[in-house]
């Protein structure tokens, strides 16, 4: 552990004389008796350990914690493969779970055709020159993908073992939202279950499964958690059963929507936004582009009417407001200018020059449009605890809420009058919790799948650190 992770003041040369004092300190009897014999043992002992710090694979990811603080920022993070604290293993499924339904891309989704978006692996058609910046890092990426994304990233991660004995996590690359968005209109619930007991009763015949009954496994879905949670009793909204499987419950699933009450298992990630950089210098020229960025309107909304939905009644008040303020810019789609709210380069204009971007809930709690703003360096207002408080821990934590994010109670009194409300807030807070947006952005993006060591932490190392965590917690507490 040690020779991995030299103290930034001491620079590799300096453990020879390190562990020498630490040798001629010893009061070990053969040691003091001989100061020959000490220093040739010394020598040997010095030259062992650099040789092991030179040769262990881990060497490079340790230079940059050695670097000065004012280069670090320029050199990949060590990462946290180097203490075994992620050893992730990749199930190769039978491709009928994942690759394989891509074969059926035009039906994935009774809605829309998904071919376009499940090119490249999950980013989508790239979005060339976006900003005229020469990079492709830009796609035009579905809010639903993310399983696809995820499976891609973990492939070649750097953390990811070949050898199950070696893995404390293990993933499941089941496309669980791309089947349930094709089944919805499925009448014959066993039909529409099918796959999920299916893939249950593959992984129970693993014996890497059954070392810990399924708690060390962790499935991901680009979907929300309520696709996945028929009951019996409740109305048919053309959800599948798989998360209330039993076997499922004890494993950890990431989904980019929880459900907040029933939801233990459940953890949120972010929905994919359009910017999946490489390295760590296109992101932090995109960084600096948005603190730079000039913000003429005070506040946005990019979204449209839903009739009918109670949790989405602030949507009317909102749009309302827009419309009726000169500060406020308003996308609206749904009808004639649907069609804008998924061109990305229209979507992104508005944000990066708003400084808070209204984020009401729409057919569910949670929007692809809070990432979109967080990239955009425009701060999140939230109407909903659920929008994103109780939903994104590692991402968007409630305890810091005020640092990066505006609470409007959308049934208290500030929800009639949000410019008022934004008004209030000093111009040197908006600038702080701005600045602090945009340096979650790096946790909130997933990196290009075929970087596998981008130079910063996205929002799948994110992910696994923290997995990786609580499988250690379960297996301590079950054992
Ligand atoms: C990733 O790399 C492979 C092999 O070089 C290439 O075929 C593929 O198109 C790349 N994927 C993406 C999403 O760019
Ligand atoms: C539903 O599908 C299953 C599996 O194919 C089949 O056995 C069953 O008869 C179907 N039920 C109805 C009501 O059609
Ligand atoms: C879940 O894990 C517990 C503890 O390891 C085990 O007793 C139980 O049988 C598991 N449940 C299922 C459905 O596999």
């Amino acid at each position: 552990m040690f020779f991995r992770k030299p103290s930034p003041v001491h620079p590799p040369w300096t453990f020879k004389s390190e562990s020498f004092s630490k040798l001629k300190d010893s009061h070990h009897p053969i040691l003091t008796s001989n100061l020959r014999y000490t220093l040739l043992l010394s020598l040997f002992l010095a030259s062992w350990l650099l040789l092991l710090f030179w040769f262990t694979p881990f060497s490079s990811a340790t230079t940059p914690a050695a670097a000065s603080h004012a280069t670090r920022k320029l050199l990949p993070p060590q990462t946290h493969c180097d203490d075994g604290t992620v050893s992730v293993y990749v199930y190769n499924l039978p491709s009928r779970f994942n690759l394989g339904l891509l074969t059926h891309c035009q039906n994935l989704n009774i809605y829309t055709n998904m071919c376009p978006h499940v090119a490249n692996r999950g980013l989508g058609q790239p979005i060339p020159n976006y900003m005229s910046l020469s990079s492709a890092a830009w796609f035009s990426t579905h809010q639903f993908i993310a399983e696809m994304i995820i499976h891609a990233r973990v492939e070649n991660h750097p953390c990811r073992t070949r050898d199950p004995t070696k893995a404390n996590l293990f993933y499941v690359p089941f496309y669980g939202g791309l089947h349930a968005s094709s089944m919805f209109r499925e009448a014959n619930h066993t039909l529409r279950d099918e796959l999920a007991v299916d893939l249950v009763r593959y992984l129970q015949d693993r014996p890497s499964w059954q070392k810990h009954n399924g708690k060390d496994h962790f499935l991901a879905l680009g979907r929300t958690a309520w696709d996945f949670m028929r009951s019996e009793h409740g109305p048919d909204f053309g959800a599948n059963i798989l998360l209330n499987l039993p076997p499922v419950q004890n494993m950890s699933v990431l989904t980019v929507e929880r459900q907040p009450w029933k939801g233990s298992n459940q953890y949120g990630i972010p929905y994919p936004s359009y910017f999946h950089p490489t390295t760590v210098s296109e992101l932090e020229r995109w960084q600096t582009m948005m603190t730079e960025s000039e913000r003429p309107y005070l506040f946005s909304f990019v979204g449209g009417p839903r009739k009918g939905l109670e949790k989405a009644a602030i949507r009317g008040e909102i749009l309302r407001q827009c419309e009726e303020s000169t500060r406020c810019k308003l996308l609206k789609c749904g009808g004639g200018g649907g069609i804008k709210c998924h061109e990305p380069s229209v979507v992104l204009d508005v944000m990066t020059k708003s400084q808070f971007c209204l984020q009401a809930p729409g057919d569910s709690f949670t929007r692809r449009s809070t990432f979109d703003s967080v990239l955009a360096g425009c701060i999140p207002v939230f109407f909903s605890p659920h929008t994103a408080y109780s939903q994104y821990a590692w991402y968007l934590p409630a305890e810091e809420k005020e640092t990066y994010s505006v609470y409007i109670d959308e049934k208290g009194e500030g929800s009639k009058t949000i410019e008022k409300e934004l008004m209030k807030i000093p111009s040197e807070k908006v600038k702080r919790m701005r600045e602090t947006a945009i340096k979650m952005i790096p946790r909130l993006t997933y990196a290009h799948p075929n970087a596998s060591d981008v130079g910063f932490k996205d929002a799948v190392d994110v992910a696994l650190v923290q997995l990786s965590r609580i499988v250690q917690a379960k297996i301590n507490a079950g054992s």
